[in-house]
């Protein structure tokens, strides 16, 4: 039976900047079950990371409704949000956002701290999830050590380590040249094979075209969605 994990409900997401009201995103609905495999494309500035960061609970928006899991997110004060974050979400960005001075089996190791595992299972686990992404043998490499694509390895793993219940991934191949972008995105179809409910934003149609369903969106709504 198909769960719903994520719903928006004519979600606006307004700014204002000096006298002019910007629409990053505006009135947008959509479902997204577990384990499918979502692209979300457009051209830069129509609302993509908005879109990532409001499912991802890491903003809120100026109207509408977000469900999360089946909970409805408005209303929740931050605390409850950074909850929700650290239990449902793992999310990868662009620029990797590794903490430089840490190890990949220490930044892999931090999300499970604030969810209280005890250090003995953070290793165990977070060594089992670099196993996973491929890198067994570079976990006390630091990033500095890293490949671009080892880095985004390492932080998808960070992403995974806590079991989320939806990736979010903002353009995770943007800083990769293709060869490696095409092996990050091998990898996301691996995670969605075993299960791992995966939105991925992507300028790249070739990539997008390999998730099982695209949503376009311009200008803050959205255009047509493509099931395969
Ligand atoms: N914090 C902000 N303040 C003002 N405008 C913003 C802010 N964040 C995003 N925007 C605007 O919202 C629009 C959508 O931005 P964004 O979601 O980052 O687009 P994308 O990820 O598709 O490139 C853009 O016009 C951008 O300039
Ligand atoms: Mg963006």
């Amino acid at each position: 039976m198909s769960r719903t994990v994520i719903k928006l409900r004519d979600v606006r997401k307004y700014y204002m900047v000096g006298d002019f009201l910007v629409k990053a995103l505006d009135g947008v609905s959509v479902d997204i079950e577990k384990g499918e495999f979502t692209a979300i494309m457009g051209p830069s500035g129509s609302g993509k990371s908005t879109m990532m960061n409001l499912i991802g609970c890491l903003d809120t928006p100026t109207s509408g409704h977000i469900y999360v899991d089946g909970d409805n997110t408005s209303g929740m004060n931050e605390g409850e949000l950074a909850f929700l974050r650290n239990k449902k979400v793992g999310f990868i960005f662009q620029q990797f956002n590794l903490l430089g001075k840490l190890s990949a089996l220490e930044n892999v190791m931090t999300p499970l701290l604030y969810a209280g595992v005890s250090v003995v299972e953070r290793r165990e686990r977070a060594l089992d999830t670099l196993d996973r992404v491929g890198l067994a043998d570079r976990v006390n490499h630091r990033p500095n050590e890293l490949s671009g694509g080892q880095k985004q390895r390492v932080a998808i793993a960070r992403a995974l380590v806590n079991n989320p219940t939806i990736l979010l991934a903002d353009e995770p191949t943007g800083a990769l040249d293709t060869s490696t972008g095409n092996q990050i995105m091998a990898l996301f179809e691996k995670l969605n094979d075993e299960g791992n409910t995966v939105v991925f934003v992507t300028h790249d149609k070739g990539l997008g075209m390999r998730c099982r369903r695209q949503i376009h969106i311009r200008d803050g709504k959205l255009e047509d969605m493509n099931v395969i």
